[in-house]
């Protein structure tokens, strides 16, 4: 079996929320292309019409009649999304709106003090189980702050700067390293004050609404980093990647993969609504193993699984470090990924920060935990490509959150 074939992905999934919440901001209808299909950005949508925005698809595209937020009369379910709970409540917070905020067992298990403690400081309101969901807030005068973010996490900034949107004052946030600039970026295209200093963003309080916009968003790296994974691994494979966000905060696992070996050429590179745009070829070729540390991390936190799987065909020990994160995302992936690569007879060594591959190892079929976490079930997917026997994943429905289409584009791809 090899993987041949040429895809274009659904949007972006990070670019997905936020243009429907910053559309909702926004006077005006708004008309979105190709937003992401997963269940998350779902959750988006829906909490914001619980907030009286209407949404509604036109063919393939989704209007956003935004401007004005109401209360919700139920509590936001935010499902399995921490950028939904994360960037809504900064921004509804800087709306002032009173809202509860509830989600499944993964988000309701996962830090939310990272941003309850800056909007605390802006003077927030708040309820919370522990610096976990639930979480209520009451509509509360804020005031900018200087917030030095401990972490590099985008959602923290994010809603930070979206809470500063409503905020007397201006507002910025400094983290250690850059992480992805989607809210940044896109504000600073819809006319708000905002400015960046290496690593730090400022916001003013932004005394017009936002006009409406058009936009198409360019397909999800992240996704795509799935398939590339695939057609890296299998002799004599080779694919197309059209269409695929290339900004440089997220083009940490393309490089990685090219740094290992893999094989890979740009076939073009474009400019589209201030972002940049590749089609890219992928193809099997020996791998060998990597470092990578903390500061890489940010530019790859979601492909970390990927890199994991890629290092275990690899020539050499992998180390990946500084990744004390993964074990706050929609599952501990640090012990998702060693656990399973375990069973399949990789040698994986645990770190409380990351872990260590020793490679070329082959793979043996295994059940596997997803952990109901969406990149656990496709990264162990992709694994099964090149392992003696079946992976039975515990739950593959999982991959819906980000990307329901996930296994009949694997299958198609199979030859
Ligand atoms: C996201 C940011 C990242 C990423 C998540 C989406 C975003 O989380 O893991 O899948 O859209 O801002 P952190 O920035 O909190 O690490």
């Amino acid at each position: 079996m090899v993987i041949k074939g040429e895809l274009t992905f659904p949007g972006d999934k990070s670019i997905s929320h936020r243009s429907l919440m910053f559309a909702a901001l926004a006077n005006g209808e708004s008309r979105l292309s190709n937003s992401s299909t997963g269940v998350d950005v779902q959750s988006t949508r829906k909490c914001l019409e619980a907030c009286g925005i209407k949404i509604w698809n036109d063919g393939n595209d989704v209007i956003v009649k935004g401007g004005t937020f109401s209360n919700p009369s139920e509590p936001l379910d935010c499902g399995n999304s921490g950028t939904t709970t994360r960037l809504l409540l900064g921004l509804l917070a800087g709306q002032g709106i009173n809202a509860t905020f509830i989600g499944d067992d993964s988000l309701s298990s996962r830090p939310m003090n990272r941003i309850l403690d800056p909007l605390s400081k802006m003077g927030l309101i708040s309820e919370s189980n522990n610096g976990k969901l639930t979480i209520t807030i009451h509509k509360s005068e804020l005031a900018g702050i200087k917030y030095e973010s401990p972490v590099a996490s985008a959602q923290v900034k994010s809603a930070v700067l979206l809470a500063g949107l409503g905020a007397s004052g201006k507002t910025s946030v400094t983290e250690p390293t850059l992480s992805r600039d989607h809210t940044e970026k896109m504000l600073t295209g819809l006319g708000v004050n905002i400015i960046v200093d290496g690593l730090s963003t400022t916001i003013s309080k932004s005394s017009s609404p936002l006009l409406s916009f058009k936009l198409s968003v360019p397909g999800d790296p992240s996704t795509a980093a799935f398939f590339a994974t695939a057609a890296a691994l299998v002799p004599k494979s080779e694919i197309k990647l059209n269409h695929v966000l290339a900004n440089p905060t997220r083009t940490g696992f393309f490089a990685a993969l090219e740094k290992m070996g893999g094989g890979m050429a740009c076939v073009n590179q474009w400019e589209e609504t201030g972002e940049l745009i590749y089609n890219l070829k992928i193809f099997h070729q020996p791998l060998q193993s990597i470092n990578i540390d903390e500061k890489d991390v940010p530019g790859l936190i979601d492909e970390l699984p990927l890199i994991a799987i890629l290092a275990t065909q690899a020539k050499g020990k992998t180390e990946i470090r500084g990744a004390k994160e993964l074990r706050v995302k929609e599952c501990d992936r640090i012990h998702a990924i060693c656990k399973n690569l375990k069973k399949m007879g990789a040698d994986i060594e645990e770190l409380d920060d990351g872990f260590i591959i020793n490679g070329p190892t082959n793979l043996n079929g295994a059940e596997i935990e997803t952990f109901h976490d969406h990149r656990i079930a496709m990264a162990f997917s992709i694994a099964e490509l090149v392992a003696d026997g079946d992976v039975e994943l515990d739950n593959p429905e999982c991959a819906s959150i980000s990307y329901p289409e996930f296994y009949d584009v694997l299958e198609r791809l199979k030859q």
